[in-house]
């Protein structure tokens, strides 16, 4: 099976699906990875690992267009399932229903609490006493779709927003190569709005 990614900075989950597929722990390879942004360290990381690399600028461009610039590259590569990892747009409904169930995201919160931007920053200030991470399909809604995988991280007396966020980024990494090995295996069912996983 072929991966896409999509980043639009420093891309660590990228690099962690990276790590594992290269280990042997994802069965599959990255076809592409894809930036909106040409200073994307993900990007850079990419090419060090001699991926497919490509930058496709979003600034100044028509949603539409820019969408179907993506949609293209990301069929053009023989993607199966499509990764956004810190890919900081919304996908239009049209790029959503190019790929059903073929798309993830991770977030830095136990969704449906605090969607958005800065979401651990969010949940510290609002004085919650755990947070963590989600991986979702990705539907037309921001930050929104069936959980595939969360993860709980507390929130320790003397975190700052900070500190929350890098222990929270440490389960990102996990959580995000458990939920693609899920997806890949395609021995899952959506019960309500939840994936779980069903034996192989
Ligand atoms: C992560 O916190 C992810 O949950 C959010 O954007 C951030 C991306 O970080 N969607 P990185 O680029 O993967 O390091």
């Amino acid at each position: 099976k072929n991966l896409g990614i999509l980043l639009s900075g420093r891309g660590s989950n990228f690099e962690a699906i990276a790590d594992n597929v290269a280990a042997g722990k994802i069965p599959a390879q990255i076809s592409v990875v894809i930036s909106n942004r040409a200073d994307a360290g993900g990007i850079e990381s990419a090419k060090r690992r001699g991926l497919n690399a490509l930058v496709i600028p979003s600034k100044g461009v028509p949603r539409e267009e820019h969408d179907r610039r993506v949609v293209k590259a990301l069929q053009d590569h023989g993607v199966d399932l499509i990764c956004l990892a810190g890919y900081m747009r919304l996908l239009s409904p049209w790029f959503v229903q190019q790929f059903p169930r073929r798309i993830l995201n991770i977030h830095p919160s136990l969704l449906p609490a605090f969607p958005g931007l800065e979401a651990s920053k969010q949940a510290f200030d609002y004085g919650v006493k755990v947070s963590g991470c989600t991986v979702h399909f990705v539907d037309e809604h921001l930050d929104h779709g069936d959980i595939i995988v969360q993860k709980v991280v507390p929130v320790l007396d003397n975190d700052d927003d900070h500190t929350l966020a890098a222990r929270i980024l440490e389960q990102e990494h996990i959580a995000y190569s458990e939920a693609v090995r899920i997806v890949l295996s395609d021995s899952f069912k959506v019960v309500g709005r939840r994936v779980v996983a069903t034996a192989q």
